[in-house]
């Protein structure tokens, strides 16, 4: 048993020649990465998450927790190009690390991919649904939203008319989910149409609100602009976590972050890309560099148009954040409240189908390599989509939508996310060292100083979000090495190959 066999790249060239991959055309340029970028990026982080980094860790600073995501996503996605271009088949971070660092890091990343791409899709369904309540509201009436029974989860409450109620379960979360696993059961085409549209209609209301709401922004609530450090305790899971100065900042970074995960998403495609070395970190910085100028400002007027403090309470603007603040505080603008309404729900609706589309394909490459079970790469007879593989993780995914609160699945998100930047970058410095002479397209810059730097700043995120995501991390891994130890290594065909 070698828990540390790599696929030799003659292997990766075989199978891609058997999925068709060798023969992928190299069409897209610098301008279709970045929209491509910026199509899988903007969604419930900036809509939801940045109102509750604001209200439970960094108030107004939560802008300079959007630098120092953006930082580590910069830093990481360059090491994250490098791989991507190195090896020859399109695919994820778990199919270039079994290439290059082997068979432990391969699975411990494509297990921690599930938080990505699973957990990704559970938050933003549950972000779905606040939406969804708002649209009713506005659209049908106020006495036709979804009782708030079932739309939350068992571990929130409100209080109503002094009456507590609490979450049984979050129906439409289920209801989108269920919905977006049958269109992916019979297959879709990634149009370049639709999703062009989507993007240009993503980055208008993000362009809308900063530039209409600006005049609606309140100097007092931008002051003090970085909070006194204190501590506060979670509504949902009671645990304590630092709420302002660097802590507030930092735990604020690892919440915002999530608004940031899809960006690796044009790292996946550096086979279809014209020239690699020169349209990779164009298009990874380039849609890193607008979302960022565009989230730098739209969290600065939000925190500047309501006090932060309406975000944290369920009575105002805890849920369906954005639409909150323009009812509330831009009178004039209920269309705009609208608009971003209906926007939203068919944005989150294209982010849910994307991670749920990465979540079938990771899992797709785990199953032909033996690590997880064979169901996971059936293939349906007639629409040769992995449906059972769909079907089983809309179970999995609806389960924590409907029973887990947005901030414990998105935290969760986030911390998964960073540790698999932190392997990557690890990985990029163990390669020069092993492979120094394998052909490189594109080369991540100052090694090893870049990976280190982005190990620091995600690491420095991932303390910021505080032990129970640290726990809950820690328990997802310890769970992972048991299916691997249990299952993988005994039916890993690398292994098989080579006993
Ligand atoms: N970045 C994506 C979002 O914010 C996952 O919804």
């Amino acid at each position: 048993m070698n828990i540390f066999a790599r696929k030799s790249l003659d292997e990766l060239n075989e199978e891609a020649k058997a999925e068709g991959a060798g023969t992928l055309q190299r069409h897209l340029g610098p301008v279709n990465l970045i929209l491509l970028g910026i199509g899988a990026i903007i969604g419930a982080g900036l809509f939801v998450r940045t109102a509750a980094a604001a209200a439970g860790h960094a108030g107004p600073s939560v802008t300079l927790s959007f630098i120092v995501a953006a930082v580590g996503c910069a830093l990481a996605g360059m090491c994250y190009a490098e791989f991507s271009a190195m090896t020859p088949v399109s695919g994820s971070a778990y199919t270039y690390s079994y290439a290059t660092m082997g068979e432990l890091f391969a699975w411990i990343i494509g297990w921690d991919l599930v938080l990505e791409y699973a957990l990704g899709a559970a938050t933003v369904a549950i972000a779905w649904s606040q939406y969804l309540n708002k649209f009713i509201e506005s659209f049908i009436g106020p006495g036709w939203v979804i009782p708030y029974q079932y739309c939350h989860s068992p571990f929130e409450s409100v209080m109503i008319d002094g009456k507590q109620i609490s979450g049984v379960i979050n129906l439409p979360a289920i209801f989108i989910l269920l919905l977006l696993t049958l269109i992916l059961v019979r297959g879709i085409k990634e149009s370049a149409v639709f999703n062009a549209i989507v993007v240009s209609v993503k980055v208008l209301i993000v362009v809308l609100f900063i530039a209409l709401g600006w005049q609606f922004m309140n100097p007092a609530n931008h002051t003090p602009f970085i909070p006194e450090t204190t501590t506060i305790k979670d509504a949902v899971t009671g645990q304590e976590h630092a709420f302002g100065g660097l802590w507030g900042i930092l735990g604020g970074a690892g919440v915002v972050f999530f608004a940031f995960i899809g960006f690796d998403a044009v790292s996946t495609v550096a086979q279809e890309t014209k020239k690699p070395e020169r349209d990779m970190p164009i298009g990874i910085l380039g849609s890193l560099i607008v979302c960022t100028v565009l989230y730098i400002l739209f969290s600065w007027v939000l925190t500047g148009i309501a006090p932060y403090q309406d975000f944290g309470d369920p009575t105002k603007g805890k849920e369906a954040s954005v639409a909150y603040a323009i009812q509330t505080y831009m009178t004039g603008y209920g269309w705009l409240g609208r608009f971003i309404t209906v926007a939203i729900l068919f944005g989150f609706s294209s982010v849910i189908l994307v991670m749920l589309l990465g979540q079938s394909r990771v899992f797709y490459s785990m199953a032909r390599d033996g690590l997880v079970p064979k169901v996971f790469s059936e293939l349906h007879p007639v629409f040769h989509t992995p449906a059972k593989s769909n079907w089983i993780f809309f179970v999995f995914v609806a389960l924590f939508a409907a029973f887990v609160p947005d901030s414990v699945v998105g935290d969760m998100t986030s911390i998964g996310t960073l540790f698999a930047f932190a392997l990557v970058s690890i990985g990029i410095i163990i390669m020069r060292k092993s492979d120094p002479d394998a052909p490189r397209p594109f080369r991540t810059p100052l090694v090893p100083l870049v990976p280190i730097l982005a190990v620091l700043v995600c690491g420095s995120m991932i303390a910021g979000l505080g032990w129970g995501n640290w726990m809950r991390l820690a328990v997802w891994l310890a769970i992972g090495m048991v299916i691997y130890f249990t299952y993988g290594v005994r039916n890993s065909r690398v292994q098989l190959s080579r006993r």
